[in-house]
């Protein structure tokens, strides 16, 4: 895909986090981690679906051993703001009673649906959870939820690729794009993950 383009069904976008920036914040993440989990296993969640390609690469790159599960999130709200509601639609397949929960997440943005699943999931008494987010969104934070590892921090902007969507698209791009336009106000938050 051209960095660029303006025709109307496919918004403007460049650039903002290459392959390579993206693969070496994901080498600093696994070694932060090792250090911390040093003697431990570790049990990874990802957030379906944004998560799916980060999780990927975040797993290959960390040495410690660790299981996989998923949670699938759906979270109500205006088309620009996401709320407090926030459902499980797919729950994790594994007990998590004292194991060390790492979340594995694509974006925080508002933090709702992050604090809304560790509420749920500290229920369940793991031994301890923590959060790693590709990309740290700051601007509309409007919880505490704290997050441990962070890959990038961006201020504010609507971002694609590498597992990232809008409206369901540009998911498989290897790179992160800025869209360009207004779509931050189009760009449905319900669900898609
Ligand atoms: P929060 O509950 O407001 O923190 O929403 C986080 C979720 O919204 C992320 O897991 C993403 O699925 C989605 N999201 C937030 N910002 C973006 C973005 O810039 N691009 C794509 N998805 C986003
Ligand atoms: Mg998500």
């Amino acid at each position: 895909m051209s960095p660029t383009n303006t025709s109307p069904s496919q918004p403007a976008m460049t650039v903002l986090y290459p392959r390579a920036e993206i693969a070496a914040r994901i080498e600093a993440l696994a070694q932060a981690i090792d250090r911390d989990y040093v003697g431990r296993e570790l049990l990874l969640v990802g957030i379906l679906k944004g998560s799916f390609l980060f999780i990927a690469d975040l797993a290959r790159a960390i040495s410690i051993p660790a299981a996989i599960d998923f949670v699938r999130i759906a979270s109500y709200g205006s088309e620009t703001q996401s709320s407090g509601i926030v459902e499980i639609r797919k729950d994790l397949e594994m007990p998590i009673r004292g194991r060390h929960v790492l979340i594995v997440e694509d974006i925080v943005d508002s933090g709702y649906t992050l604090e809304a699943l560790c509420n749920r999931l500290l229920l369940r008494e793991p031994a301890s959870l923590r959060v790693c987010t590709l990309v740290d969104k700051r601007a509309q934070r409007a919880t505490e939820a704290a997050v441990d590892y962070v890959g990038f921090t961006l201020d504010s902007g609507f971002i694609v690729g590498y597992g990232l969507d809008f409206d369901e698209r540009f998911r498989g791009l290897p790179d992160i794009y800025l869209l360009q336009t207004g779509t931050r106000t189009q760009s449905p938050k319900g669900g898609g993950g």
